[in-house]
C-alpha cells in the first residue's frame, strides 16, 4: 500500500498530519510534545489543504501501519473451553513444557511452564486428557524425553499422570483408547516424531502421519502452547483442520491481555533484548523497528555480544552457531538504524567464579561475559525510565548466581518502577521477577520468548491463525 502525507494543522502543542493511501481515503494523527498519539476518531477524515511538516515522515507512516496492525490484533476470534461440553470427551492438549535443562545432569532446572500447564489440565477434569509437548531441539543437550515432566506434573496436580514412552505408535494409540474420564496421559517428546521438526502449511500438516494417526482418536484439540505459537509444526497447525479445536486457558489469557496492551501501547517503545536464540531474535528485530514497536533496543546477553562483535568492540569469535552470519546481520541492522541500538559499555566477567567488571574494549579471548557492568546498568535504567512501553525478553546475566545477578535485578527494577506499560517475557525472567518480588508491578508477564517477540511485531502467528480458522469452521457445531 502506498502512503502519501501532506496536510498539517498546528497548534501550540501538537501537529496533525493527514496521511493519504492510494485509494485516497485519509488517516489523521497527532504528534504531541510527548511523542506520538494516534487518533482513531479522526480516521478517514478529509482534509484538502496541504503543506509540509518538518519531521521524519516515514517513521510516522510506519506508526500508522503499526496502529493498523494493533487494530488487526483486536479482531482475533478464537474458541475457548467454555464453547464446548467437555464431559467424557477425549481431548488432545498441546502445551509447551519445554523446560530449561541442566546440561551436565540432564535434569529440569525450571518448572514454570509445567506449573502453567496445570491450569488447563484442571479445567479438563471431567475429560480424558492426553497432554503433548516438545522438549528441546534435536542435537541439543535439552532434547530429552518427558518422563521427568510427568513426575513433576503428577506432583503439582496431586493426581496420577501416566507417562507413555511413545508419540504416534501402537503403544500410544492403545493407551489412549483405554482411558477413562479423569485420566491424564503425557506422551513423549513430540519432536521424537521427525515431522514435528518441520514447518508445514495447515493443509499439509493435516496430512502428516502424526495428525492422521492421532487425530482420529480425539473429540477435541486444545491448543495452549503460546510459547511455540510462532512454529507451524503439525501439532500446532494440523489438528485444527480435522477436529474441533479451541484455545486453552494460557492462550486465551495471553491473546486477550496482549490485545488490550497493543491497542494502548505508547511511544517511545523500549526493548531490552537478551536471550540465546540469536537467529530468531535478529529476524524479529527488523520487523519490530519497521512496525514502530522498537524506538530503542537495549541489547544484553548473547545477542548483545553479537552486536558488540559487529561493532568490533569484541575482537574475537564468540564460538556460537551461525556466528558470522549473525554478526553480518547485526552489522547491517546497525547501519540501517543507527540510532536504535545500544550495546553494553562495560560488563562483568566470570573470573574463576568471582565477578570482575571491565570496559568492553578490554575484553580478551576466553573471557566469559556473565553480566552487565555498572555504567551500562545506569545508562539502560535511565532510558527505561522515560519509556512509554517497555518489553524485556531474555535475562541480561546469569542471575541464578548472586555475583552475576546485578544486571538482571537492576533492569527488572527499572522496568517495574517505570510509568510505562510493561511486558516481561520468557521463563527465566518470569522466575527472576518472582525471586525479586516485582511481579505485581508488571502489566503483563509471559513465559513465551520468541513467540511473544513475533506477536508484538503484528505477525499473525501460525498457531493463532490455526485457532482462528477453527473458530470459523467449528463455531456453529
Ligand atoms: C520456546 O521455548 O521458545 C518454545 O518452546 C519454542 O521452542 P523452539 O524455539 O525450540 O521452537
Amino acid at each position: 500500500m502506498d502512503w502519501k502525507y501532506k496536510t498539517v494543522e498546528r497548534s501550540k502543542s501538537c501537529v496533525t498530519l493527514v496521511c493519504t493511501k492510494t485509494d485516497s481515503t485519509t488517516n489523521a494523527m497527532t504528534k504531541t510534545k510527548n511523542g506520538l498519539d494516534r487518533r482513531p476518531n479522526n480516521q478517514f477524515c478529509n482534509h484538502t489543504k496541504a503543506s509540509t511538516v518538518a519531521f521524519n515522515f516515514s517513521a510516522e507512516i510506519d506508526r500508522l501501519k503499526d496502529f493498523k496492525m494493533a487494530k488487526k490484533h483486536q479482531s482475533v476470534k478464537i474458541l475457548t473451553l467454555g464453547d464446548f461440553d467437555l464431559r467424557g470427551k477425549t481431548v488432545l492438549l498441546r502445551v509447551d513444557m519445554n523446560c530449561p535443562i541442566e546440561p551436565t545432569t540432564g535434569e529440569i532446572s525450571g518448572v514454570k511452564r509445567i506449573e502453567e500447564a496445570t491450569e488447563t489440565i484442571e479445567a479438563l477434569s471431567e475429560a480424558k486428557v492426553v497432554v503433548v509437548s516438545h522438549q528441546g531441539r534435536v542435537g541439543n543437550k535439552d532434547y530429552i524425553g518427558m518422563e521427568q515432566h510427568a513426575k513433576i506434573l503428577e506432583k503439582m496436580l496431586g493426581k496420577k499422570v501416566t507417562y507413555v514412552q511413545d508419540v504416534i505408535g501402537t503403544l500410544a494409540q492403545s493407551e489412549i483408547k483405554k482411558m477413562q474420564n479423569g485420566d491424564i496421559i503425557l506422551l513423549d517428546n513430540l519432536r521424537f516424531c521427525a515431522e514435528e521438526n518441520y514447518e508445514f502449511s495447515p493443509e499439509d500438516a493435516a496430512q502428516t502421519v502424526m495428525v492422521q494417526r492421532l487425530g482420529k482418536l480425539f473429540d477435541l484439540c486444545v491448543l495452549d502452547s503460546f510459547p511455540s505459537a510462532h512454529r507451524a509444526h503439525p501439532s500446532l497447525v494440523g489438528f485444527s483442520q480435522i477436529i474441533p479445536t479451541c484455545a486453552g486457558k494460557i492462550v486465551e489469557r495471553e491473546v486477550r491481555k496482549l490485545e488490550e496492551i497493543l491497542t494502548v501501547a505508547k511511544a517511545p517503545h523500549v526493548i531490552v533484548l537478551g536471550g540465546s536464540k540469536v537467529t530468531d531474535r535478529l529476524e524479529a528485530i527488523k520487523m519490530l523497528i519497521k512496525r514502530g514497536r522498537a524506538d530503542q533496543i537495549l541489547l544484553t546477553g548473547l545477542i548483545g555480544n553479537v552486536f558488540m562483535r559487529a561493532q568490533a568492540r569484541i575482537k574475537y569469535p564468540l564460538g556460537i552457531k551461525g556466528e558470522e552470519d549473525a554478526v553480518a546481520k547485526a552489522h547491517a541492522l546497525m547501519g540501517e538504524y543507527p540510532d536504535v541500538f545500544f550495546t553494553p559499555v562495560d560488563v562483568a566477567i566470570n573470573n574463576d567464579g568471582k565477578r570482575t567488571e571491565l570496559d568492553v574494549r578490554l575484553l580478551n579471548k576466553g573471557d566469559q561475559i556473565y553480566d552487565l557492568g555498572p555504567k551500562t546498568i545506569e545508562h539502560y535504567s535511565k532510558i527505561i525510565s522515560s519509556a512509554g512501553t517497555v518489553f524485556i525478553s531474555g535475562p541480561p546475566g546469569f542471575f541464578e548466581n548472586p555475583d552475576f545477578s546485578y544486571g538482571t535485578k537492576a533492569m527488572l527494577e527499572a522496568v517495574a518502577n517505570s510509568m510505562a506499560t510493561t511486558i516481561v517475557s520468557g521463563g527465566h525472567l518470569t522466575s527472576a521477577l518472582k525471586k525479586y518480588g516485582l511481579a505485581e508491578k508488571i502489566t503483563h508477564i509471559s513465559t513465551a520468548g520468541g513467540a511473544l517477540v513475533l506477536y508484538l511485531t503484528g505477525e499473525k502467528l501460525p498457531m493463532i491463525q490455526s485457532l482462528e480458522t477453527a473458530a470459523t469452521k467449528y463455531r456453529s457445531k
